[in-house]
């Protein structure tokens, strides 16, 4: 493991450390899911061999992960440029249970709405969009998109996490029947597979009003 980070501490530790933050709500106390730790890099990172704990098979890391409070080691070369956004990751096996994707990121000013979509070809399996300004309201709205149409909204979120300005770090956690969400080491809200074929749904696609710093699967 790189010095002094593991994924499980970021979300169980003492990194966490908003006093209002919910419990973790079922995110695994570390170390993830009892997995060993892969030998000598966080999961997913250059040289992880397919099906090794950690690593993503066909879907490389995207970047060094930097930044304040991310407690990500940067990597040897030093940190490289934003991503450009609008951003696509191909998740070349699909979706799986216990897959795990972070999402590292900075919200422009003056901010309207971003979004993450997991995708079946052009259908949407899971919308994740925070707007920032909803008639002067912050929303997050969760949705799917089947054959051009957008599903039942779900507006659940206890909380706005994201800010004008400001880094953020989300965690999307593949679970047997749900999305798991995180955003700053802190549970956010779940979102129930509509779509069954997981594997079938082979890309995120990140869009709107940030810039992204990494995104990176990896196995749990
Ligand atoms: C629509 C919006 C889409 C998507 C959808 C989610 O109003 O145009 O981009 O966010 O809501 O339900």
């Amino acid at each position: 493991m790189a010095d002094g980070f593991s994924l499980s501490d970021a979300l169980s530790g003492p990194g966490n450390t908003n006093p209002n933050a919910p419990p973790n709500q079922g995110w695994p106390a570390g170390p993830w899911g009892n997995q060993p730790a892969g030998p000598g890099a966080y999961p997913g990172a250059p040289g992880a061999y397919p099906g090794a704990p950690g690593a993503y098979p066909g879907a490389p890391p995207t970047a060094p992960q930097v930044g304040p409070g991310f407690g990500f080691a940067p990597q040897p070369g030093g940190p490289t440029a934003p991503l450009r956004v609008p951003f696509d990751l191909p998740l070349q096996t699909g979706l799986v249970p216990r897959l795990l994707i972070t999402i590292v990121g900075t919200v422009n000013p003056n901010p309207s709405r971003f979004s993450l979509d997991f995708k079946k070809g052009h259908d949407i399996a899971f919308h994740f969009n925070p707007r920032f300004n909803e008639e002067n309201r912050q929303v997050i709205v969760c949705n799917s998109m089947i054959q051009n149409n957008w599903g039942k909204e779900e507006r659940t979120s206890p909380r706005f996490p994201f800010e004008a300005g400001k880094p953020f770090k989300i965690h999307i956690l593949c679970e047997t029947d749900h999305f798991k969400v995180a955003v700053n080491d802190a549970h956010l809200l779940q979102f129930s597979y509509r779509m069954k074929n997981l594997n079938e749904i082979t890309k995120l696609s990140i869009a709107g009003d940030i810039s992204l710093t990494s995104v990176m699967p990896a196995m749990i």
